[in-house]
């Protein structure tokens, strides 16, 4: 059945790898770079080009287990120069501050750094080390891979090709051929789309504030964030069905000052975004995340809303674990077996849909629902007079159930 999708006649080029890996965003070049590390032979396609991966602006929080991996896979010398250490971060209820302070409750801070940046210095690394990495790769398909050998083709400047090897790893992100290359019957999806989104704006102006400051309030939820001392990232929650053409600067800037506390609004520097654009919020998991010699990561296999920015910490936590498990597999490292894949990075996964779903309750307008605000309010008296509570947020915050089992 799937094979009919891989009929590719007049083959120009074919090679062989240990590991094809589809996607060039943090989950592919990461795996890319932990396999290179452990003498693993892998190839990477990419549909989009360089330029356009190394520039699409998304998340900026790094728990401390992607810290290690990146330091992991030696590419942490321009993030240990250049990123920022936040101890805590603020949380604000109607103009009522409560800070989480990480480092007191959970024991270590998390670093700002951007993805754009992160994804270039991967690229780097992948290229200086010769990787294969193909930029600009078409149709690409990945075939047989029920079987014991999987291939991969693609088209690249008119010529087609075709790479055999033992393993696909699927990092090709939400709209990836990988998962919809799954035969129906033998994947489980679970989604809950909320009907409203994030407006992110990034722009060349020193931040608000040290450290992050996330907002609820009767407008919308909204969040001050940054990528660098001159550089900060501010979001508003907007109806899923706005467009960004209906948001000049000027709209964005009077929202977001309206939404978040007075203090921080005397402090607000405003100037020209460098982009902007809607993100939707969405909770989605499919399983398993493995399919014979198909492994999915990253957002290809899950998704969360963006609060508390876990979406890039999951993927770089797949990528290590999927890296572990393929070293173990080949003798060159010790780590999960290649079985336990699916099961232990979905418990994990799952760990992180719920603090996703759960700090989005709490922080966004639920037009009409008069229930749900006054949960909030407990929600936020809650966290804000509970040492316990913090403590609970804070660990999630900073991942600390990343590869646990339940105790
Ligand atoms: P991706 O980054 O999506 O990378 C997948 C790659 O596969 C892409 O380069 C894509 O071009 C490529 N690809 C797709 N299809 C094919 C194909 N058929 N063939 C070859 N290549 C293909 N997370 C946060 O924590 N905080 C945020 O603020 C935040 N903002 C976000 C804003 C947006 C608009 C989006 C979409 C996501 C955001 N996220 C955020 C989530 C976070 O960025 C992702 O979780 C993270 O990028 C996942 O990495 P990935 O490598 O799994 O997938
Ligand atoms: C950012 C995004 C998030 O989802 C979050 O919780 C914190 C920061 C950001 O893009 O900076």
């Amino acid at each position: 059945m799937i094979s009919r999708w891989c009929e590719f006649g007049n083959r120009d080029t074919s090679l062989r790898t240990q590991v094809v890996i589809i996607g060039a965003g943090p989950a592919g070049l990461l795996l890319s770079r932990l396999l290179s590390l452990k003498g693993i032979d892998n190839a990477v396609l990419e549909r989009r080009s360089r330029a356009h991966v190394e520039s699409r602006i998304r998340a900026g929080v790094l728990e401390p287990g992607t810290v290690e991996l990146l330091i992991a896979a030696r590419v942490a010398d321009r993030m240990r120069r250049e990123a920022l250490t936040h101890d805590g971060f603020n949380l604000v209820f109607d103009g009522r501050y409560t800070h989480v302070d990480l480092k007191d409750l959970a024991g270590a801070p998390v670093t700002v750094y951007g993805q754009t940046e992160i994804t270039q210095d991967l690229v780097a690394a992948c290229l200086a080390a010769n990787t294969k990495l193909v930029f600009e790769a078409e149709a690409v398909t990945p075939c047989d891979f029920e079987g014991a050998t999987p291939r991969v083709t693609y088209a690249k400047d008119g010529q087609s090709h075709e790479i055999a090897c033992d393993f696909i790893a699927g990092c090709d992100g939400f709209h990836g051929v990988c998962r919809a290359s799954v035969p129906p019957a033998a994947i489980t999806l679970y989604e809950r789309v909320l009907p409203f989104g994030w407006l992110g704006m990034l722009t060349e102006t020193r931040p608000v504030a040290d450290e992050l400051i996330y907002v609820r309030h009767e407008r919308g939820f909204a969040l001050c964030s940054m990528r660098s001392k001159t550089r900060s990232r501010y979001y508003v929650q907007v109806p899923d069905s706005d467009h960004v053409e209906a948001w000049p600067d000027a709209r964005f800037w009077d929202e977001l000052r309206r939404r978040i506390p007075g203090d921080a609004a005397e402090r607000l520097i405003t100037g020209p975004s460098l982009e902007k654009s809607i993100a939707p919020i969405r909770s989605f998991v499919a399983e398993p995340m493995r399919f014979g010699r198909l492994f999915l990561a990253g957002d290809a296999a899950h998704i969360v809303p963006p609060t508390g920015a876990k979406g890039l910490n999951l993927a770089a936590a797949d990528a290590g674990a999927l890296a572990q498990a393929l070293a173990s597999y080949y003798g060159s490292g010790e780590g999960m077996a290649l079985e336990s894949y699916s099961e232990t990075r979905l418990r994990h996964v799952w760990r992180a849909e719920r603090f996703s779903w759960w700090f989005t309750q709490m922080t966004h307008r639920f037009e009409g629902d008069a229930f749900a605000t006054r949960l909030q309010q407990a929600e936020f008296d809650a966290v804000s007079g509970s040492r316990a509570f913090r403590t609970a947020l804070a660990e999630n915050y900073i991942g600390m159930f990343r590869d646990k089992s339940p105790s």
